[in-house]
C-alpha cells in the first residue's frame, strides 16, 4: 500500500491497556486491543518507547535500546505482538530515541567509570576559564542543559533532563551503533521507525555561547544543521533504506519547510515524512509555552497553509497531526468539549484527514479524550511539568495561576490512561492506575463510542474515505479565506485521465454560533457530492451561493467537472 493511503495510530504503552493490574499499560494489553483497532480501520501503530529505562522521562531516556523494560512485558510479548498485529493487517512503527541516551545507559557508566572510549560517545567539557558552564544553553525541560560529569570537574550536555545524556554523532561508533540498533529491530519484523527529535543531532564539535538574543538564536546553534541530513541518509542507506515499503517519520523540533524538504524528498534518501510543530505553537504568549494564551486562529491556518503549499511544491511530505503525548489533547485546545463534543473532535478531525500527507491518531482522539484538568500538582507526573511548577514558582506566579497554566499546557494532558468503559479503572487497569483517570470517563469511552454513531464511527469514515479517493492521497492543495477569522477552508485537486478536475472543498466551522459562510465564486451554484460532514449540511447541499453552518461543523464537497 502507498504511503498516502496509510492512517498510523500512536500508542503511548504506559497508558493503553495494562493487562496484569499493576496500573501500568503493557505489550500484552495491546495484543488484547488489537481487534479494536482494526476495526477503527489504522494501518500501523507507532508504540512510544517500552525499552528498559529508568521512566524519568516515561522511556524516552532509554538504558537499553535492544530489550524491553519487564514493567512493558518480555521479548517474546513483543514478538507476539508483531505476529499478531500482522493478522490484523497492522504493521508496527518503534520509536527511536537517538538523540541522547539515559546517563544509565551501558555507554554512559562506561563513560562514568573512565573508559576513553565511551566518553567520546557523549558532549563532555571543562568549564569555562571564568568557571562558568561550558556553554550558556538552556535544557528543552527548564534549568542550564550542562550536568556534572560524576566525580570529575567535567560536565556533560543534555539538551532534555539532566539524566537523558546527548550523543556525540560525530563519532563513527555511535553512529555504527545506533545502525546496529535499527537493524535489531527490522529483523524482528518492525516496518517503520519514528525518530525522536532528530534534527538536534547535528551539534558542533566545538559547542559556542548563544549570544541570547532570543532562543530561536539558541536553537540555531544545534538544529538542522548541515550535517543532520547526512547522517540521517548514512542511516538510511546503511538499514531501512533498503526497503522501499519501509514508513519513517522524523520528530523535527522547530525545523523549517526547507529542512522538512530535503529530509522527505524521496529523491534525498531520509525519511518518509516529518512532525513540525509551528501550527501547535500558536497559543504560546511570545513564544513561551508556560503562558495562558488564547489561540491565535489566523496564524494556525497560516502556518498550516505554509507548510502544505511549501512541501508540496517542495516534492516533501507532512506527517498530519494536532496530538500526540506531547502535546494536550486538541478538542480542549481548540473547540468546546463541554458543548460541543462530537461536533468538535470531528471537525477537527476531518480539518487534518483530509489535507495532504499522512495522518496520526493520537490514541483516545477517537474517542473525543479531553484533557483531565488535574487541580493539583500532586496529580501530575511529567518531569517537564513538574520542573516549570517550580520554575513558575520562582517566578513569582501564584498557585492558582500556575495551576491553571498547567491545567492547560502539561503533557500528562494526553498521558491519563485510556478510557475503554465506564468501569472502575475505566476498563484500562484493575489496580492503581499510574496517572489518574480523567474524570469524564464514564461519560466518554471507548464502549460507548462503539454502540454509537459517534466520534469513533467518523473516524472510521475518514480513513475508509482516504483509502477510497485518489483525490484525498495525492491531490494538491490550496488554502481559501486565510483572513477569515471562523473557517478554515481547503481545496484539493486531482487532474488525471479518468477524473478531470475533481475538487474537493473541505470548510471547517472554528466556532459556537451558527454562522453564514459565502461558497468562494467558483463554486457557486454547482451540483457536487457530499464526502463526509458532522452535521446537517452533509446531507442538504444541493448547489448554493451561501451556507448556514452550525457549532464546529465541517463538511467536504466533491466537485466533478
Ligand atoms: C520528544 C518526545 O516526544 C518527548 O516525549 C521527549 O521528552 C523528548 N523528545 C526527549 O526525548
Amino acid at each position: 500500500m502507498d504511503l498516502s493511503q496509510k492512517v498510523i495510530y500512536q500508542i503511548y504503552p504506559r497508558s493503553f491497556q495494562d493487562s496484569n493490574g499493576d496500573g501500568i499499560g503493557d505489550l500484552r494489553g495491546i495484543i488484547q486491543r488489537l481487534d479494536y483497532l482494526q476495526k477503527l480501520g489504522i494501518d500501523m501503530i507507532w508504540l512510544s518507547p517500552f525499552y528498559p529505562s529508568p521512566q524519568n522521562d516515561n522511556g524516552y531516556d532509554v538504558s537499553n535500546y535492544t530489550a524491553i523494560d519487564p514493567q512493558f512485558g518480555t521479548m517474546s510479548d513483543f514478538e507476539e505482538l508483531v505476529i499478531q498485529a500482522k493478522k490484523h493487517e497492522i504493521e508496527i512503527m518503534l520509536d527511536m530515541v537517538f538523540n541522547h541516551t539515559s546517563t544509565e545507559h551501558e555507554w554512559f557508566q562506561k563513560a562514568l567509570a573512565g573508559d576513553k572510549e565511551y566518553q567520546d560517545f557523549y558532549y563532555i567539557r571543562p568549564l569555562k576559564e571564568d568557571g562558568s558552564l561550558p556553554t550558556n544553553w538552556q535544557s528543552k525541560f527548564g534549568g542550564p542543559a550542562w550536568e556534572k560529569f560524576g566525580e570529575t570537574d567535567l560536565y556533560y550536555l543534555h539538551l532534555y533532563d539532566k539524566t537523558q545524556a546527548d550523543l556525540n554523532w560525530h563519532n563513527p561508533k555511535v553512529r555504527k551503533s545506533l545502525q546496529e540498533v535499527v537493524k535489531f529491530w527490522m529483523n524482528k519484523g518492525v516496518k517503520g521507525f519514528r525518530f525522536d527529535v532528530l534534527n538536534v543531532i547535528g551539534k558542533a564539535p566545538i559547542l559556542v555561547d548563544s549570544q541570547q538574543v532570543d532562543i530561536n538564536q539558541e536553537k540555531a546553534l544545534y538544529t538542522d544543521t548541515p550535517i543532520v541530513g547526512q547522517w540521517i541518509e548514512e542511516l538510511n542507506q546503511t538499514t531501512f533504506g533498503q526497503d522501499a515499503s519501509f514508513v519513517t517519520v522524523g520528530e523535527m523540533s522547530s525545523t523549517t519547510i526547507d529542512a522538512g524538504i530535503s529530509y522527505t524528498n524521496p529523491t534525498e534518501n531520509k525519511l518518509s515524512m516529518i512532525f513540525s510543530f509551528h501550527h501547535l505553537k500558536v497559543d504560546y504568549e511570545k513564544g513561551e509555552k508556560w503562558s495562558n494564551s488564547a489561540f491565535d486562529f489566523i496564524q494556525f491556518k497560516k502556518i498550516i497553509d505554509d507548510w502544505q503549499v511549501g512541501m508540496f511544491q517542495g516534492h516533501g511530505w507532512n506527517a498530519l497531526f494536532l496530538n500526540n503525548h506531547d502535546q494536550p489533547r486538541a478538542n480542549s485546545r481548540f473547540g468546546d468539549t463541554d458543548n460541543y463534543p462530537f461536533e468538535t473532535a470531528t471537525m477537527l478531525a476531518q480539518m487534518i484527514h483530509f489535507l495532504r500527507g499522512t495522518p496520526y491518531i493520537y490514541q483516545g482522539e477517537e474517542i473525543g479524550m479531553t484533557n483531565p484538568n488535574f487541580s493539583n500538582i500532586e496529580q501530575y507526573q511529567d518531569v517537564e511539568t513538574k520542573n516549570y511548577y517550580r520554575i513558575l514558582k520562582d517566578k513569582g506566579l501564584g498557585e492558582e495561576e500556575i495551576m491553571s497554566i498547567i491545567q492547560a499546557k502539561s503533557r500528562d494532558n494526553s498521558r491519563t490512561p485510556m478510557q475503554w468503559s465506564d468501569q472502575i479503572g475505566a476498563g484500562f487497569t484493575k489496580g492503581e492506575p499510574w496517572l489518574a483517570i480523567a474524570n469524564n470517563f464514564q461519560n466518554i469511552n471507548a464502549k460507548k463510542e462503539l454502540n454509537q454513531e459517534g466520534i469513533f464511527h467518523y473516524y472510521q469514515q475518514l480513513i475508509r474515505l482516504r483509502k477510497e479517493n485518489p483525490i484525498i492521497q495525492k491531490g494538491s492543495y490550496r488554502g481559501l479565506y486565510l483572513d477569515d477569522p471562523h473557517f478554515m477552508v481547503y481545496v484539493r485537486k486531482l487532474e488525471s485521465e479518468n477524473q478531470p478536475n475533481q475538487e474537493l472543498l473541505v470548510i471547517c466551522h472554528f466556532g459556537e454560533q451558527e454562522r453564514l459562510f459565502t461558497m468562494p465564486k467558483a463554486y457557486q451554484n454547482r451540483k457536487a457530492k457530499s464526502l463526509l460532514g458532522n452535521g446537517p449540511l452533509h446531507k442538504r447541499y444541493n448547489g448554493t451561493t451561501s451556507l448556514e453552518f452550525g457549532p464546529y461543523e465541517t463538511v467536504a464537497y466533491l466537485f466533478k467537472e
